[in-house]
């Protein structure tokens, strides 16, 4: 007999899954390494998740999350129709892969969320990866050449915190002969977002997260927005409850507490910019941010900044346990570090330990 793993489609024999950002165990570190937010979720969504932890918990979910739909038409000026929920805006991303990559290539930009080419891995379809420069703004010749059937866009992007204005990302979605997804898992602390772009484009998705500006990681909750068509081959390829009860009640009233969405999304982007500033105040660059995390490029104490550089700061905020991103695997990011916006008192932290390792040479 086979080993047991030998019985794996070829394709998925060979798959390297998903790195999730690491997890530490054990008390005093500062977790800034995954973008989540520092601040908790609305207090109403501890009390509606508590109210839902009842005895119908026998019952299956709402299939269709439909009070979600609901709330987040409302919310974005759509039909419902227009609306899909899943179990983290990966779920939807996983959902469109599944359904939109044909023979024809999956397409993506490089760098952005390193997801994509996972779920490619285990549809086991073509990809097309599209680079940036190092400007980080979209690369409008090589996407017009384009020839894939569905192409992924993270605005704004991760690891850099670029956004991309409405005008910019038109020009891509008018031209490309397939659907566009605009991953907006950070747009709520952004200054555009591509929302107003569905009522122009019929080939236009946007996901949504709560894992960021809602502070929900934890309940896996995402939403994706498109044309009632696209919404609609989605539903038949998602799961029938892929979206709990627990999660349904907690994401109901958090998306009915805009207003302390919104006194957290400002919080932490006063907090980004000061440190941005601060940063670039040290002769460091940074990209302009429209998320909620920044990636710099530092310099050590005698002004050098590179791949050595970037990895010896790594390594020290580590030893001071305090857990930031690097991506070694690209020279567009390797000199680079990508830091979570955190409050107030770990940005402190993380400051003075910028200075300790500046001081130690
Ligand atoms: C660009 C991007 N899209 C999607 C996600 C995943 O979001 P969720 O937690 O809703 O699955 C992330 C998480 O880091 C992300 O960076």
């Amino acid at each position: 007999m086979n080993s047991p793993s030998e019985y794996a489609l070829p394709h998925i024999q060979k798959l390297h899954g998903y790195t999730p950002g690491f997890q530490p165990t054990g008390e005093g570190w500062i977790k800034i390494n995954t973008n989540e937010s520092p601040y908790p979720p609305s207090p109403a969504v501890a009390e509606a998740v508590c109210q839902a932890a009842n005895e119908s918990l026998r019952l299956y979910p709402n299939a269709k999350a439909i009070p979600l739909r609901e709330e987040a038409a409302k919310l974005h000026g759509l039909k419902p129709e227009q609306v899909i929920f899943g179990n983290g805006s990966d779920d939807l991303l996983n959902l469109l892969v599944r359904s939109f990559a044909n023979e024809k290539s999956v397409s993506y930009l490089m760098p952005s969320y390193s997801l994509y080419p996972v779920l490619c891995g285990i549809q086991d379809s073509g990809t097309v990866e599209v680079p940036f420069d190092r400007s980080m703004s979209l690369p409008f010749d090589a996407l017009a050449d384009l020839d894939a059937n569905i192409l992924f866009i993270t605005s704004p992007n991760a690891p850099t915190g670029v956004g991309f204005s409405n005008e910019d990302l038109s020009r891509v979605i008018g031209s490309f002969d397939g659907i566009v997804v605009v991953d907006e898992a950070y747009a709520d602390f952004a200054n555009e977002n591509a929302v107003e772009l569905l009522g122009k484009f019929k080939n236009l998705v946007v996901t949504r997260t709560f894992s960021k500006s809602y502070g929900l990681a934890g309940i896996r909750l995402g939403y994706a927005m498109a044309n009632e068509e696209i919404i609609d081959v989605l539903d038949r390829v998602r799961d029938s409850y892929n979206v709990n009860r627990l999660t349904q009640a907690g994401g109901l009233a958090a998306l009915r507490d805009q207003s302390y969405l919104k006194a957290v999304v400002e919080k932490l982007k006063r907090t980004r910019d000061f440190y941005r500033a601060e940063w670039e105040d040290l002769g460091w660059f940074c990209y302009p941010s429209a998320a909620n995390f920044l990636f710099v490029e530092p310099k050590n104490a005698k002004g050098e900044a590179g791949r050595e550089v970037a990895e010896s700061l790594f390594e020290f905020f580590k030893a001071n346990k305090i857990l930031i991103r690097y991506f070694p695997s690209s020279p567009l990011t390797d000199t680079f570090l990508r830091i979570s916006v955190g409050d107030e008192d770990q940005m402190l932290h993380v400051s003075e330990t910028i200075q300790k390792w500046l001081k130690n040479g």
